[in-house]
């Protein structure tokens, strides 16, 4: 049922206090169909909402927002290594994980808490802690919204990059993702390498650890980096990790050793934005309402009544500073519209 003028404070997790002009629940598919016939899809740049927790509204959105609600998680194959479940657009991320975990079925172990709905997880080909979606992604249905059709997607169709694939790309504003299956292994094997996985894990005393531990250990470490968006506003992660040149990182390196690099085997290299940020003196910054979180300067946060625009307008103003200061240009992970 198409509503108008609906408030979406609730259902952004920066907490800007915009609209939509038109508003539109989708639980199945058939009201994809209807709608396309309608004709309303090619004439109101539709925006297709998750749970709000990657997006950077402007101001109040003048055309038509599609809220992703397709439930459901079925097992549709399953051999004596892997099991692949499909699972419903709408349904929240991280109750996926956890019911991959009550079956003890691995690969999503290290992606616990992130915020987000299973269709948005495509979308930027999520990740944390040493794992991706595109590692357990097996393939996706969606709605193409240029030819009113539903399609399959795997992933070699879905061009999968560091937090990027074809949906922020050339299939933007053309494909919502209905249901997307996910390739999950019976026999576990845990990934602690990244980050500060093993050490909690050893402090809580487990030698031996499964994957509900590796969870527990993520869950952890998130809550204690990260802001819970329903206590401050936030988007998680604001900026990409730049990517840039052996080169450009050698020099930075060289000029500030404590840098953190992660060279990728493609002979590029990643730094670690909050690293910058937070060496360029921002970690903690706040002007009005808008700041940079004071635990992980990665994340821009809305003390309350904050709007997209300052905020916006304090991440460019971060970008030329990082750009002047260490030559490097920070990318925007966040969606804005
Ligand atoms: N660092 C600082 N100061 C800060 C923040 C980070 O010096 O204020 C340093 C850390 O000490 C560490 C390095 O930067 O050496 C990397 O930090 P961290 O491990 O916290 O990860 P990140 O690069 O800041 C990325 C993802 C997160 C993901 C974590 C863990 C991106 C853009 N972000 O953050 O994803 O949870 O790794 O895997 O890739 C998200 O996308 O929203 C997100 C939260």
């Amino acid at each position: 049922m198409l509503k108008r003028h609906i408030p979406l404070k609730s259902l952004n997790t920066f907490g800007f206090d915009v609209e939509a002009s038109m508003f539109l629940p989708v639980a199945d598919t058939a009201i994809l169909q209807n709608v396309w016939k309608t004709n309303l899809l090619s004439m109101s740049s539709p925006l297709i909402l998750g749970s709000g927790s990657n997006i950077l509204f402007k101001g109040d959105y003048p055309g038509l927002i599609l809220q992703n609600l397709i439930s459901g998680i079925d097992v549709v194959s399953e051999n004596e290594t892997h099991v692949c479940i499909r699972c419903g657009g709408g349904e929240v991320w991280h109750n996926v994980v956890m019911y991959s975990i009550q079956h003890n079925w691995g690969g999503l172990e290290n992606m616990s808490l992130i915020p987000g709905t299973i269709g948005a997880s495509p979308i930027q080909n999520i990740g944390a802690y040493g794992a991706e979606l595109k590692d357990v992604f097996e393939e996706l249905d969606a709605f193409d919204m240029w030819y009113g059709n539903m399609v399959k997607l795997k992933a070699a169709d879905c061009a999968f990059g560091y937090r990027d694939s074809i949906f922020k790309q050339s299939g933007k504003v053309r494909f919502f993702i209905t249901h997307v299956t996910l390739r999950l292994s019976k026999n576990p094997q845990v990934n602690v390498r990244y980050g500060d996985i093993a050490s909690i894990l050893e402090e809580w005393g487990i030698t031996k650890p499964g994957i509900a531990d590796v969870s527990r250990a993520v869950i952890h470490i998130r809550r204690s980096k990260l802001p819970d968006p329903a206590e401050l506003g936030n988007c998680g992660s604001f900026f990409k990790n730049p990517v840039v040149r052996r080169e450009t990182a050698d020099a930075l390196c060289a000029a500030h050793p404590d840098a953190k690099r992660f060279d990728q085997p493609d002979g590029t290299t990643k730094l670690a934005a909050g690293w910058l940020i937070d060496k360029a003196g921002w970690k903690g910054f706040r002007r009005g309402d808008a700041g940079v979180h004071e635990k992980q300067a990665l994340v821009m946060v809305n003390y309350g009544t904050a709007t997209g625009a300052e905020i916006l307008s304090l991440a460019r103003e971060i970008v030329e500073d990082i750009q002047a200061k260490f030559h490097v240009t920070l990318e925007m992970e966040v969606n804005t519209r």
